[in-house]
């Protein structure tokens, strides 16, 4: 194993039991729907966007237990947009991180429950303890991911994402909704990551904000080439799906050569914005060539 591939099973295993402690007990009333938001959120994901906070925390000098908290909201929020994404009146899928969706496993209104109960425990786990040093600093991180997850954010971008099906958006188009269903949430996890440590100079937040936004676009131009390109076994969520439901990505719009090339600019940009870093921010360069790089 590489010396990241180490770092991040460790990463790994430390939100696993973060998440674990925080979700509710299968056995607490109502049962069915704490096991069902432990199944959506337990053992699987690549869980890359708790690796960003802890490595965005790493680089501030944070304490990683108070990165824990952050790294599960972020988590908390993304497995609840997945489980609302693969809703029979959005994506309707019924494969996602190699099992059955919750809407299948369950039910749709257990899924719809679901997601607004992670919804919540997301900002539980934000408010519930000291994050900062000065509480307007963890004010400030609430109303973040608040902004990142709302109609400004994620929730945004899939209500233009639904829209879209059947249009021929253009670059800026495809990229605003890009930016907002998947980069707003990614961005907020470095920044909440930096924000549990010392503070950045406006400078050095404005450098790590550009790296973050560069590789959250990145992260879905990939996701957008691995739908098309890769097989529902290695994904474990049902390959082929953008074309069947006639949605723009950045395939449709660039082709998929462009659209690895697209990536790799971006990735370029990303790295460039962490060069005044130097060593700390060895372990976001090491995430930025994952999200590229990656075949899942
Ligand atoms: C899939 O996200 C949905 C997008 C925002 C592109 P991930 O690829 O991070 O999914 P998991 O968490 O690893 O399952
Ligand atoms: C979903 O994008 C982004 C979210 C906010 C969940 P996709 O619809 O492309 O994600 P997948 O491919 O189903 O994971
Ligand atoms: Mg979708
Ligand atoms: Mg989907
Ligand atoms: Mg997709």
């Amino acid at each position: 194993m590489t010396d990241f591939q180490v770092w991040a099973a460790a990463q790994q295993q430390r939100i696993e039991e973060a998440l674990s402690q925080m979700l509710p007990q299968p056995t607490v009333a109502p049962q069915r729907l704490h096991q069902a938001m432990r199944y959506v959120v337990l053992g699987g994901g690549k869980r890359v966007r708790p690796l960003l906070a802890y490595a965005a925390g790493e680089l501030a000098g944070a304490d990683p237990q108070r990165v824990d908290a952050v790294a599960a909201a972020v988590e908390l929020i993304h497995a609840y947009s997945l489980t609302h994404d693969d809703l029979p009146c959005m994506d309707d899928d019924s494969l996602r991180r190699g099992k059955p969706t919750c809407h299948v496993e369950y039910d749709e209104a257990t899924a719809l429950l679901v997601g607004d109960g992670l919804q919540a425990l997301a900002f539980q786990a934000l408010a519930g303890k000291p994050l900062a040093d000065d509480c307007a600093i963890q004010l400030e991180m609430v109303g973040l991911l608040a902004t990142a997850s709302g109609s400004r954010g994620m929730v945004g971008g899939q209500a233009i994402d639904g829209e879209s099906v059947g249009k021929a958006l253009s670059q800026p188009e495809l990229e605003f909704m890009h930016i907002h269903k998947t980069g707003a949430l990614i961005r907020a996890s470095v920044q909440l990551g930096a924000l549990c440590g010392q503070t950045l100079d406006s400078a050095e937040m404005e450098r790590l904000l550009h790296f973050a936004k560069c590789i959250g676009l990145a992260f879905q131009v990939v996701d957008d080439i691995l739908d098309a390109e890769s097989t529902t076994a290695t994904l474990g969520k049902t390959a082929g799906k953008d074309a069947e439901a006639n949605k723009p990505t950045y395939v449709t719009i660039l082709g998929a050569n462009q659209a690895r090339a697209f990536a790799a600019e971006l990735h370029q940009d990303a790295m460039h914005a962490l060069e005044p870093f130097g060593d700390r921010a060895g372990r976001l360069r090491q995430i930025a060539d994952f999200i590229v790089k990656r075949q899942f």
